[in-house]
């Protein structure tokens, strides 16, 4: 049986990385097989196309950072995450498109029409079982990853308006796709948005099973 696509979305500082690791954590106690990967990234090609994008300090415009980004995707899809499904393991992915239709079609301003293109080139317009979009507060997300004192990438280091415009877009994705994507408080605690998760990971479960 083909596994379950799941991703976590989220401006940054919201929890995703935590949020993986017990998702993780609890998908093998359930005795599930998973990998865990990321994008941009998850292959040797697309890890180096994530370190263009996200370190070469200036001068990058909208639609190359869009057409990189969905480069490292269609290489990360046909070599990891579609074998994976195809021999029945889970894949947990951080970010996948809902991320670029945020990011670059919102908080660059390239649209959802060249974000929907890119999606059919590049990927087939494959979509994940189950997304779980954290929200949280513009402000709050930037003083926690502010607090984690890493360092900052060029999404990162956007100003305000853009952080608002990549929630915003990711919540109206989330009204318009609300059957896969599930809104989760991102300023509860940990623990509670894990069992949040946990709801959704379960009715997946139930349904591969059914
Ligand atoms: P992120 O998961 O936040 O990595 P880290 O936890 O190491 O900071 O992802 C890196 C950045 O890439 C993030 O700021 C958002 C950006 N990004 C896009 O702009 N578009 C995309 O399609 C994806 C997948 C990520």
């Amino acid at each position: 049986m083909r596994g379950k696509f799941i991703t976590f979305e989220g401006g940054d500082g919201a929890g995703k990385t935590t949020q993986i690791s017990l998702a993780r954590s609890y998908l093998e106690s359930c005795g599930l097989a998973l990998i865990v990967t990321r994008e941009p990234g998850g292959t040797e090609l697309a890890e180096e196309i994530r370190d263009l994008v996200l370190n070469r300090p200036t001068g990058m415009t909208p639609i190359t950072e869009a057409l990189l980004i969905f480069a490292a995707r269609a290489q990360h899809t046909a070599e990891v995450i579609l074998p994976a499904l195809q021999r029945g393991a889970w894949v947990l992915c951080d970010r996948y498109t809902d991320a670029s239709f945020a990011y670059q079609g919102g908080g660059r301003g390239l649209g959802d029409g060249v974000i929907g293109e890119l999606e059919k080139i590049a990927t087939n317009s494959l979509q994940p079982d189950l997304t779980l979009l954290l929200d949280l507060e513009v402000e709050e997300g930037i003083l926690r990853s502010g607090a984690r004192g890493e360092a900052v990438d060029r999404f990162e280091s956007e100003n305000l308006l853009f952080k608002r415009r990549v929630r915003e877009s990711y919540l109206q994705r989330q009204s318009q796709c609300s059957e896969r994507i599930k809104l989760i408080d991102g300023a509860l605690t940990a623990d509670a948005v894990h069992s949040r998760i946990v709801e959704e990971l379960d009715s997946l479960r139930e349904e591969s099973h059914g």
